[in-house]
């Protein structure tokens, strides 16, 4: 300690007026951009007037605002990962937005202080939707065609001598049926501008990992590289790491001369490590400082978590020696009714749903994520497979990544390791999700090249990829190639799977496919895969699903029978824009996912207890459905289930007992995991259910009663106080309910809303995948008595009003403290 002290306040007294000059500085380019849709051929030039243009704020999607409409990308295809033969027409497939065409933005940027022999200046692009071509005055810097990809560019060279009123343009280009979703359009990610000394770290330049793992002590391994240095100079490195209160728990100083280009390397002890897990996510941070000649030439900071993954044959994964199964969803991008655009507090309140009902753990389905959902999983703890493909160099949509592939694979690899691989939430790679190629003979010579790169560049983490094709990866030697066998579905064959590979092990890369629409129940009640029904929505009983795919029970099912089986990531956590399935072919105005356990206005469905009821079985559950208004159906069967992590419950309807339930190992699966009473009699009123646990007492009890007529408007917001920095958003929960405050599960009223103060209306959503209202505009109809609303804080602290109205109804009016 009291080295580290010395050292410590050696380094500061070096520090100070040195490292002023040389100080790093960075900053995101997000205001003030001009943005049209269509191709100028003098776009890129410095002269070019661009104050017709639309003033926008990045990040920035182009089409959430609509309209839908069913000819937007209208792909007349055959979908034959999901075995179709025959080209039909697919309605609403990429969300039936106006994503395709070009857009270009325009912005002017100064570099203050800018010393061209001095600095280097790279700028950032978190993303951007797609084939991106960028200008810095006048010139081309560069090229970049994945859409999900970060990238950079050192513009030093285009800069103006003085680093002042740059111009910054940026064309994009989406073409049409490039994509099987919503893909988002423009700078939907953030951009930044890097300052560094001309000696830098550099882009992802440093890799920390954690060779040695216990609970007594650590091993830091930190390698930083350095640009600009010439060949053996004598270099000099200082780490601290800090844990999460910033205290320092280790120091190094290490010496090396440059040798071909090698990282600077060093290994620090922490003793006593506060590991990384979902249940605790600690972080640290190594503050590397680098030397030549006693002078400070850069700074350097790696935020990083310690550690231990294992996959033991026939054991399954073990997270800092305890064995654990995935609780994992897959994740598309976009963020309902914002569209693409990132949106820190978006994601954030997308993962503490999802941690709410017990997940501890993402796919970014099925591409490279944005920065901050990476972030926001190591600081929430959720663990993360990173998917970089939906496509190899085989077609899945006619103008998909194939194109690039051969060109460009490496290069998007490389970006995605490099970049995510100092995040302790990324726990492995995926290389690929159902691509054509796993049924080539020399697929899996693809797969390994693949593999390769993300062994080359992070040695530690394994590899994955989302197979569905089982038969040709069993046959041909892809699946056997791969680190870890990731099926998708197909669950009848993960014990055939099991047995034949020589890892002895299978993960559920991709799960579920269920579908449902909040609040919407179909009768007669019964299981089936591929159901249409006339209203267009599938039924909340969760009996529905693929032909290709399962009810949730056979993959809990897998989970808790094999320890061979290493968990799942159902498809998906929340709904997403585009692939309408069921309704997919001819089913306009449909025109986003069924899927989700969560609706696209990030209301939970039904089925979100259900998987809470098993992945947290230490929190109570106890889940009553349907809704209990059935004007019409007196008299009828009505079945009801309820999804408890209690093994027993009693059933009333208005005192009427309709007998207790007990899960139960020697029925059908959905009767080891839910509570079904299906020959209930429709009549008005309450349903009450009690809950008895494992000894027989009874423990709890909930009810739910028939709602008279709607009466007011519920607003409930899902937060107090937001921050005032113009970018946080607060979501409300906006709900038609009777005189007494219960919700009316039918109601379609129209909401309109008023948003005064210190914040902004953002956005509407209401989770009907038919419906066809914007998003952006302050008035939509319930689906089923609910909606969200999304507004905005501004830069001035104060109270943020919402008022909302709807015809007949009592107006009602909340507001949120924005500080
Ligand atoms: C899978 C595919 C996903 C999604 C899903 C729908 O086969 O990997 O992207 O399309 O089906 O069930």
């Amino acid at each position: 300690m009291k080295y580290i002290c010395s050292l410590l306040f050696a380094m500061m007294l070096l520090v100070g007026p040195i490292f002023a000059q040389n100080a790093r500085k960075e900053w995101a380019l997000d205001e003030h951009w001009r943005f049209s849709k269509g191709d100028f051929e003098k776009a890129s030039s410095t002269t070019f007037d661009d104050q017709e243009w639309q003033e926008v704020t990045v990040p920035h999607d182009w089409a959430i605002y609509g309209p839908f409409d069913e000819k937007h990308d209208l792909q007349v295809v055959a979908v034959t990962q999901n075995g179709e033969k025959v080209a039909t027409k697919k309605t609403g497939r990429t969300g039936g937005l106006p994503y395709m065409g070009v857009g270009w933005y325009r912005r002017n940027f100064d570099v203050e202080g800018f010393d061209p022999k001095q600095q280097v200046v790279n700028l950032i692009f978190d993303g951007a939707m797609s084939e991106a071509q960028v200008y810095v005055n006048g010139q081309k810097v560069g090229f970049w065609p994945y859409g999900y990809n970060s990238f950079f560019f050192d513009i030093t060279p285009y800069l103006n001598e003085d680093g002042l009123n740059n111009s910054l343009a940026v064309r994009l280009e989406n073409k049409e049926q490039s994509s099987r979703w919503y893909p988002g359009a423009g700078l939907y990610r953030n951009v930044h501008i890097r300052v560094t000394p001309k000696i830098h770290v550099p882009v992802w330049g440093s890799f920390v990992t954690t060779p040695y793992v216990s609970e007594e002590y650590a091993s830091v391994n930190i390698k930083t590289q350095l640009e600009n240095v010439p060949e053996g100079t004598d270099l000099k490195i200082i780490t601290e790491i800090m844990d999460d209160e910033g205290k320092a728990v280790a120091v190094k100083e290490n010496t090396q001369k440059l040798n071909h280009g090698r990282p600077l390397e060093q290994y620090l002890t922490v003793n006593n490590p506060q590991l990384w897990s979902p249940e605790s996510p600690n972080l640290y941070h190594a503050q590397s400082t680098i030397y030549i000649d006693d002078q400070i030439v850069d700074k350097y900071t790696t935020r990083f978590g310690i550690r231990k993954i294992e996959f033991i044959a026939d054991k399954g994964f073990f997270l800092n020696g305890e064995h654990r199964k995935f609780q994992g969803v897959n994740l598309h991008h976009d963020l309902g009714p914002l569209g693409a655009a990132v949106n820190h507090s978006a994601i954030k309140r997308q993962l503490r749903i999802l941690k709410d009902m017990g997940a501890d753990a993402v796919r970014t389905s099925h591409n490279m994520p944005a920065p901050e959902l990476v972030e926001l999983c190591d600081e929430m703890g959720l663990m993360v497979m990173v998917e970089s493909f939906d496509e190899w160099d085989v077609a899945k949509s006619k103008n998909g990544y194939h194109r690039y592939f051969e060109e460009w694979a490496e290069k998007d690899m490389v970006n995605m390791v490099r970049h995510f691989r100092n995040n302790p939430s990324v726990i492995m790679w995926s290389i690929g999700n159902e691509v054509p190629t796993q049924c080539s003979p020399d697929g899996y010579k693809v797969a390994k090249f693949l593999q390769d790169i993300c062994h080359r560049e992070d040695p530690t983490r394994l590899v994955t990829a989302g197979m569905d094709r089982v038969s040709c990866v069993l046959d041909n030697g892809f699946a056997a190639m791969i680190d870890i066998a990731g099926l998708n579905y197909r669950t009848h064959r993960y014990q055939e799977t099991y047995e034949r590979l020589p890892h002895s092990l299978v993960l559920g890369s991709e799960t579920g496919s269920t579908v449902s629409s909040r609040g919407v129940y179909h009768f007669p009640v019964e299981k089936a895969a591929q159901v249409v029904h006339e209203d267009h929505q599938s039924s909340s009983y969760d009996m529905e699903y693929c032909y290709w795919s399962n009810l949730p029970e056979d993959d809990f099912a897998l989970a808790e029978d094999y320890d061979w089986t290493m968990g799942q990531f159902v498809w998906t956590g929340f709904d997403y824009l585009g692939e309408p399935t069921p309704y997919d072919t001819d089913a306009w105005p449909n025109h986003s996912s069924m899927f989700g356990i969560v609706d696209l206005a990030g209301i939970p469905k039904d089925r979100y207890y259900l998987y809470k009821s098993v992945w947290k079985k230490k929190e109570e559950t106890l889940h009553i459905l349907p809704h209990w208004n059935w004007k019409g159906r007196e008299g009828e069967i009505t079945p009801v289930f309820v999804y408890t992590n209690y093994p027993t419950a009693e059933l009333f309807v208005n005192g009427k007992s309709y007998g207790k339930q007990s899960k139960t190992m020697d029925g059908t699966l959905q009767e080891r995991y839910r509570l079904m009473w299906m020959d209930v009699v429709y009549e008005p009123g309450e349903v009450k259910v009690v809950a008895y646990d494992s000894t027989g007492k009874a423990v709890k009890e909930k009810m739910l009663k028939t709602a008279s007529k709607p009466h007011h408007i519920e607003l409930v917001p899902e937060q107090d106080a937001v921050q005032a920095n113009g970018k946080e958003l607060a979501f409300v929960m906006v709900r038609i309910v009777d005189k007494e405050g219960n919700l009316c599960p039918q109601d379609q009223h129209s909401v309109s809303f008023k948003v005064t103060g210190a914040g902004s209306f953002k956005a509407v959503a209401n989770g009907d995948p038919t419906s066809t209202e914007l998003f952006h505009v302050p008035e939509m109809k319930v689906f089923n008595g609910e909606l969200t609303l999304v507004v905005e804080s501004s830069k001035e602290a104060g109270e943020i009003i919402i008022d909302a109205k709807a015809r007949g109804l009592k107006r009602s009016s909340i507001s949120i403290h924005s500080k």
